[in-house]
């Protein structure tokens, strides 16, 4: 048994899932610098972009310019999204370290988002499995939408135990649970998990949560009480699929830090770095957002209480 400090994997999307959605074109400086702050914050890995189609995510069109000029600093993993095999080769020539294969759970979303039906994506994946076996680069499957669809509703659980077998039999190395448009619940994230991970014995699962009901922090806790120690998250909450309606921020990545090191469970990432990245987006992004954290400070960043209460009480000291 671990008795040890318990520890999680903070996987960062936030220029990938974050950066997809914006309106404002983020210039390719920018991006590499991005990434390269990420770099020095102590990320096990970083989801750096996209190798889709530039007209279906013009924000990534200079996927494979980012993947080449990002600074590599070492244990640090760096990913990217690949919907299909020229997705592949365009990742692999310029050496991305681990593939994000996606696919969605449901038939509608899949075939709004990738313009295939589940069967067609299945097949691209399980192609590109092969394709990958050669090159020895590890490919994780991400599945959208396996807590609800935002136009098919609930997912049967039983498509995604099929799937995510399916996918593991043809070589994927990990799942990713995707709350794509923040449908769950944290009961449910259990459940899903518990499920997933007695079908699959020893499958990293990571969980891949968005807050756009307000749930993605109730539902980490849920998911980490299960076992999962592999964790997506954006930056300042940035992200969400252009093509879910309704779709809106991933977890933020600050708050899940703060949160897990609070109840002393390391994330290996340096929150004040972090904090001063945050700081920066909405320049980045060229539109405003409110991030919690940033304006309150970590719980502990106490303040001077005002001068007349000395004048008043005198010197106060809490007792320990
Ligand atoms: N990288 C770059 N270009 C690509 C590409 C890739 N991985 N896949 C396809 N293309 C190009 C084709 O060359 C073609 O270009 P052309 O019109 O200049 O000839 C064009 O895109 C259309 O190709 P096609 O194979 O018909 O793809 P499609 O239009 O059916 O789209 C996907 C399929 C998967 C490529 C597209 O839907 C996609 O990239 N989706 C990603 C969605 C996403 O990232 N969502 C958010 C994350 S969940
Ligand atoms: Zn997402």
């Amino acid at each position: 048994m671990n008795t040890g400090t318990p520890r999680i994997e903070i996987n960062e999307v936030g220029p990938r899932d974050g950066l997809q959605i914006e309106k404002t074109f983020v210039a390719t400086d920018d991006k590499v610098a991005l990434v390269d702050a990420l770099s020095d914050c102590g990320f096990a890995r970083i989801e750096v972009t996209s190798f889709t189609s530039p007209k279906a995510i013009p924000a990534l069109a200079d996927a494979q310019e980012v993947m080449r000029r990002i600074r590599r600093r070492p244990g640090v993993v760096y990913t990217a999204l690949v919907p299909n095999i020229r997705g592949l080769e365009r990742a692999l020539e310029v050496g991305t370290d681990e593939m994000n294969l996606v696919m969605s759970s449901s038939e509608t979303h899949n075939r709004a988002n990738l313009r295939m039906t589940r069967d067609q994506s299945q097949a691209e994946l399980t192609a590109i499995l092969q394709a990958a076996k050669g090159s020895h680069v590890p490919c994780n499957v991400s599945l959208s939408t396996v807590f609800g669809c935002p136009f098919d509703g609930d997912v049967p659980v039983g498509e995604v135990l099929r799937l995510a077998t399916q996918l593991v039999e043809a070589g994927a190395t990990g799942i990713t649970l995707c709350d794509t448009t923040g449908m769950a619940y944290p009961t449910q994230v259990a459940a899903l998990c518990e499920a997933v991970s007695r079908a699959l014995p020893g499958l990293p699962i990571t969980i891949h949560l968005h807050n756009t009901r307000g749930m993605a922090l109730a539902n980490a806790i849920a998911a980490w009480q299960t076992g999962v120690t592999r964790f997506d998250a954006a930056a300042g909450g940035l992200g969400g699929c252009p093509f879910a309606p309704g779709a809106s921020g991933n977890v933020n990545t600050e708050e899940l830090v703060h949160m897990f090191e609070c109840m002393g469970v390391r994330t290996g990432v340096s929150l004040q770095p972090l904090l001063d990245i945050v700081q920066g987006l909405p320049q980045l992004v060229q539109r405003e957002f409110s991030t919690p954290l940033l304006a309150a400070g970590p719980r502990l960043a106490t303040h001077q209480p005002p001068a007349w209460l000395a004048e008043k009480f005198g010197p106060t000291q809490t007792p320990a």
